[in-house]
This record gives structure tokens, sequence and C-alpha cells, in this order.
């Protein structure tokens, strides 16, 4: 099978710092398909040999471990081409035709890693050039979309242009390896289905915390705000495979419809459901890995009175038989206490206690970053004499040691998966358009709230009203358990 990948925006932040690593880490571990070239196109004038340096310096800033020596950057580069091109000329369009036609490799990937406002214009190029043949795959990077109404104009032109098994819209949590052992989990598995309920679980927890601050992308994330960065994609792709039914089959399209259900079964916001169930908050400066740093205010590209959220708490519900009256709680922030990423399932506790002491019900931890694992709580009587009292142990499960050598990036699996033409680890429009329209009314409530994100202290957990939201169920934050 050869490929030919065409990258647009080939020099921008994400081709280098994520998807050029990610293409040579599979290049490394011999998963790229022999003989591939990666087109990278820009705007400005250079040669294949002037990009090769570009990527070759680039690669001194990525992981000490994701970085090629000279001899593999030697074979990898040879895969390497640049391209300039203006993206509203048709003449570049039917140039780089002319260039893929030079060998008709078997699958043409056009992966657009440019500011989205330039989809809708390079799609309907394309599509005019006859670069959307069925052996042509695109590839759309988040974020799609500012709302519900932009997101489905460029699904619009999208599907104008390319059926929808072309498209293949990221989200780069799906291809991270713990979200798709919780498929695994719940559906390799018999052991967790029966308990799989309302019956046995009192709520589950999705928390996508960073310790990092917005850094250079002040000007991006100022206008986008926590709940377009992770909670419309990143943490709902989550509660989705959480609360799915078992798809009949794992074919993309089942994973899919099952996905879209959920989405669809989410308790609606009202504007007093948006004031009392969900929280935002802003960093204010403070200490984080004993390192003081500054608000969000003074970063750069940010402006002095912005009311752009960095932090979102909110509390929803699936509305369905398997899930009703279940708290599904989702949380994000920037400058938050740790780099933490993780599912809690909270189980009921025994109906009967019989055991003096503690009473403390079992959780399972499905742990996405910084390692990726699975943790039991359980407890488990200590065995010390006569004293029956329980104590709280857990059942660890490390992946990076049950499975040292077969871990790749999400970045590198969901390539793979383009190149391929699987489909499974992508998000289609209907999933899309539906997690766009649920966030809507949060969006248009904050507009007209006059009081704006609750400040916090950067190195904390947010804003005490981010506790105040589970404890008004009788739960509590896992850090806080
Ligand atoms: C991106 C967001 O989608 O995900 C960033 O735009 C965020 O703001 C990043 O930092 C987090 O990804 P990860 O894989 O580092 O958790």
């Amino acid at each position: 099978m050869t490929f030919d990948l065409v990258l647009f925006g080939g020099t921008g932040d994400l081709a280098w710092r994520k998807l050029m690593p990610a293409l040579f880490q599979a290049f490394r571990h011999g998963k790229l398909p022999g003989g591939g070239r990666i087109l990278a196109v820009a705007r400005d004038e250079r040669s294949d040999e002037q990009y090769r340096a570009f990527i070759h310096e680039r690669f001194t800033e990525v992981d000490p471990s994701k970085r090629p020596n000279e001899e593999e950057f030697a074979r990898f580069a040879a895969m390497l081409h640049y391209r300039r091109m203006d993206l509203s000329q048709p003449a570049h369009y039917a140039a780089l035709d002319a260039w893929l036609a030079e060998r008709a490799a078997d699958t043409v990937v056009m992966y657009l890693a440019t500011s989205p406002h330039l989809f809708p214009l390079v799609c309907e190029q394309l599509a005019a050039a006859g670069l959307n043949r069925p052996h042509v795959r695109l590839v759309l990077e988040k974020p799609l979309g500012h709302d519900l109404a932009s997101a489905r104009q460029i699904n619009r032109v999208v599907r104008a242009a390319f059926g929808e098994s072309q498209a293949f819209r990221i989200d780069h949590y799906l291809g991270k390896p713990a979200v798709q052992n919780l498929m695994a989990l719940r559906f390799g598995n018999a052991l967790f289905e029966p308990l799989w309920r309302r019956e046995s679980i009192a709520n589950i927890q999705i928390t996508l915390a960073e310790s990092l601050g917005v850094g250079s992308r002040g000007d991006y994330y100022d206008g986008t705000g926590a709940l377009r960065d992770m909670i419309q994609n990143h943490a709902l792709q989550l509660l989705t495979m959480i609360a799915m039914e078992p798809p009949s089959t794992s074919d993309a399209d089942a994973i899919r419809d099952e996905k879209l259900k959920v989405l669809r079964s989410l308790k609606p916001f009202t504007a007093d459901a948006v004031a009392r169930d969900v929280v935002r908050g802003q960093y204010r400066a403070g200490t984080v890995a004993g390192q003081a740093v500054p608000g969000y205010h003074d970063e750069p590209k940010v402006p002095a009175n912005s009311r752009c959220e960095t932090f979102v708490a909110l509390r929803t519900e699936v509305q369905n038989w398997r899930w009703a009256g279940v708290p599904f709680y989702l949380r994000t922030g920037k400058r938050l206490a740790a780099r933490d990423a993780q599912i809690v399932v909270n189980f009921r506790e025994v109906p009967h206690p019989i055991f003096p002491g503690t009473t403390r019900a079992n959780k399972l931890v499905i742990k996405l970053q910084p390692e990726d694992g699975l943790e039991l709580h359980l407890l488990a009587a200590k065995g010390s004499g006569s004293d029956e009292r329980l104590a709280p142990v857990s059942l660890d499960l490390d992946f990076d040691k049950a499975f040292p050598t077969d871990r790749v990036g999400a970045y590198e699996r969901l390539l793979l998966d383009v190149i391929a033409g699987r489909l499974n680890l992508f998000v289609r429009s209907d999933e899309q358009e539906q997690a766009w329209a649920w966030v809507m009314p949060v969006l248009q409530a904050w507009d007209l709230d006059a009081l704006g994100p609750r400040p916090y202290a950067a190195g904390s957990w947010g804003p005490p009203a981010a506790s105040a939201l589970v404890a008004r169920d009788g739960c509590a934050w896992a850090e806080e358990q």
C-alpha cells in the first residue's frame, strides 16, 4: 500500500510539535507503509532541503525519547517534501494534483492543520481540482467551528466535497491508549457490564486537569475558552464512551451511532440550570510545582479585561434507563494543581454495613495522564489480630508495564488509522454538531451574565464553587475523597 500525505499548515506549531514527531515514531516503529511521501504545504517559499532542515532543528524541542538520531533523521527526511501554495489559487491545486499524479499512490491524505476558517476554502478548492476522488481522505483538526452555526457551515462544505467515509475529524483524546482501553474494559470483559448502570454507580467524574497555563497561545485561547477547547470535544467524547450502550459490532458507524445516542440523551441546559450546574473560573497568579506563575490576564496576547474561562466544572445527566439520575461531573482547567486526566466511576456503598469503622464505596479510576492505567479501589481486612476494621486498598494496573513495547502515542495511532482508512476513532459530523448543540445554551447564558468567571489561584483545583457543585449531591472530587 502506498500513500501520500499532504500536510496543509506544514510549518505551524501542530505540524512540528505533534504531527512530525508522531509520523517519525510510526516510521521508527516500522508501521508507516514503506515508500510514502509527506508533502508539507505552507505560504512561504522553501526548498525540500530547507524544510527538512527546519524540521531537523525543531526536533531538538521534542521529548528526547522521541528524537531521531542523525541516521534515523536522514532516512525519515527522505520522505519529506515541501511546496508553497496560495490556498486561494486554483492553479496551485492543479499543480498539487500533477505532483500527486506522478506516481498515483493508493491513498492520499489531505491533513488540514490550518486555522479552521480556511477549511471551507481548501475543501472547495480540492474538490474543484478533482482532489476529492475516493482514494483521498480528509483530516480536519479541532477546533471544528466556534459554535453550532459555524460547525454546521464547515460540515456542509465538507459534505458537499467529500463523502462522510472520507472525512476524518480528529479528537486526539480518542487516540490515547487509555481511551481505547476503556472500550476494551467495557466490551471485552463481562465483569463490569452488569454493574455499569444506575443501580450500582453513584456518580461519574471526568477530570482533564492541566498544570500549564495558556503559554504563547493566548490569542487562540482567549477567543475559545475551556468550554470550547476541552469540554465540547475531549470531555464529551470520554463521556460518550463511558455511557454508551454496547455497539453490535466494532464498526465505526455502530460505535458512532451509540455515542450519538448518548449525546442526544444529555440533559439540555436551561438558563437556570447553567447558573446552578456550571461553574466557570479564570486563574490568577499563584504557585504551581513550587514556581510562581502569572495570572491569566498577565499572559502574553491576553486582553487585561478578558472574561475568557480557563476552568469549567459542570454537572449533567444522561437521560435514559441505564443512567437516569446518576450525576456526571465534567471538569477541566489550566494552571490547576497537577496534570491529571482521569475518569472516576464511584460505585454505591454497601446497602448494610456489618464491619465497624470506615465504610467506603468502591471506585474504578481510569487514568489517562500522566500515566495510563486502571485502579480498582476496594476495602480489605488488614488481618491485624482481632481488629475487624477494614482498610482501603487498590488493585493497580500500569499499562506501560503490562505492554511495554506496544504503546503508541495518540497522534501516531490516529495518523496510522487515517492511512489505513479506519474511522472508529474519529468523530462523525452528527456527533460533533450534537455536542455543539448541547453546549450552546451555556455559551448563550454566559454572554448575558454580568458576573464573568470566578477567580481561582494558579496551583489550586479551581474555584471553591466547583467543590460546592458536587458537595450539593453529597459527593466530592477525587482529590478531596
Ligand atoms: C488541546 C487543547 O486540544 O488539548 C489544549 O487545545 C490542551 O488547550 C490539549 O492543552 C491537552 O491535550 P493533552 O493531550 O496534553 O492532554
